[in-house]
């Protein structure tokens, strides 16, 4: 049965003090609702930090990305096996930051998407089209590509431990979101890739998160279509009182008890 996700991406922010209060605060605050799974991405640096402050709630830790190798001269990089060593359980890879200002390639993501479930982690993967590519009209263009490209080599048994995230990135820190239809249409048309692929009951129970300046006001509507199955939130999951209104909005939208 397809599960919901809310997940906040801190990106390069907060100190180690401020990630324990803020994942303490989440913990006071939320959880327990059937179906709904809820994950913080901190800096690597801090990742032990939350993921001792998690402890004892539902709340995951995952890592903003990771590196295809599991050891050896890879100066800077992070393996998977380290990332389930010190308690993260899922990973973010090919965020629309890695793509357009690291430079990753899809062949890149691809094999960081594969590394981190032999790890047994689990991926969100990310996917989205730039401003020009939608006002070229490619925007299905652009999502079949990365769809196909990160995830079209996986196992079904694999495809089963990963979450899509559909980010516009023109959506991403911007203030702007993907009107809820369009949202839903491009959600909608990533299933349909995925029942081709892997089969309509497969697809039919991944989770597909939107991502792009989602905020408590905006949640509830976004969350309200039938495609979009939950939320992975830049700026607003890093205060508290925002990222909990996101995480009530979502169960309230999905009628979670
Ligand atoms: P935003 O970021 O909510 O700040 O737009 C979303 C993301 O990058 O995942």
């Amino acid at each position: 049965m397809r599960r919901f996700f809310v997940a906040g991406n801190w990106k390069m922010n907060l100190s180690r003090t401020g990630t324990r209060r803020l994942v303490e605060d989440l913990k006071a605050r939320v959880g327990g609702e059937d179906r709904l799974d809820l994950a913080v991405a901190p800096p690597f640096v801090y990742l032990t930090e939350a993921v001792a402050a998690a402890r004892g709630s539902n709340i995951k830790v995952a890592a903003q990305d990771v590196y295809c190798e599991e050891k050896g001269a890879f100066t800077g990089e992070i393996s998977p096996g380290m990332l389930s060593d010190v308690g993260c359980t899922h990973v973010i890879v090919g965020h629309s930051e890695r793509r357009h200002v690291i430079g990753e390639t899809d062949d890149l993501i691809a094999r960081k998407v594969k590394a981190a479930l032999d790890a047994g982690l689990k991926v969100i993967l990310c996917v989205g089209e730039l401003l020009k590519e939608r006002e070229a009209g490619k925007t299905n263009d652009v999502v079949n590509t990365q769809v196909v490209r990160g995830l079209f080599e996986l196992s079904p048994e694999e495809m089963s431990n990963v979450v899509i995230a559909y980010e516009p990135v023109w959506a991403i820190g911007t203030g702007v979101t993907a009107k809820p239809g369009d949202a839903n249409e491009v959600q909608g048309f990533i299933r349909t890739l995925l029942a081709e692929k892997f089969g309509g009951q497969l697809a039919d129970d991944t989770t597909i998160q939107y991502g792009g300046s989602v905020k408590p006001e905006n949640a509830g509507t976004l969350m309200g279509q039938p495609e979009v199955d939950g939320a992975l939130v830049g700026g607003a999951s890093l205060q508290a009182d925002s990222f909990v209104d996101i995480i009530r909005n979502t169960a309230k939208a999905k009628k979670l008890g």
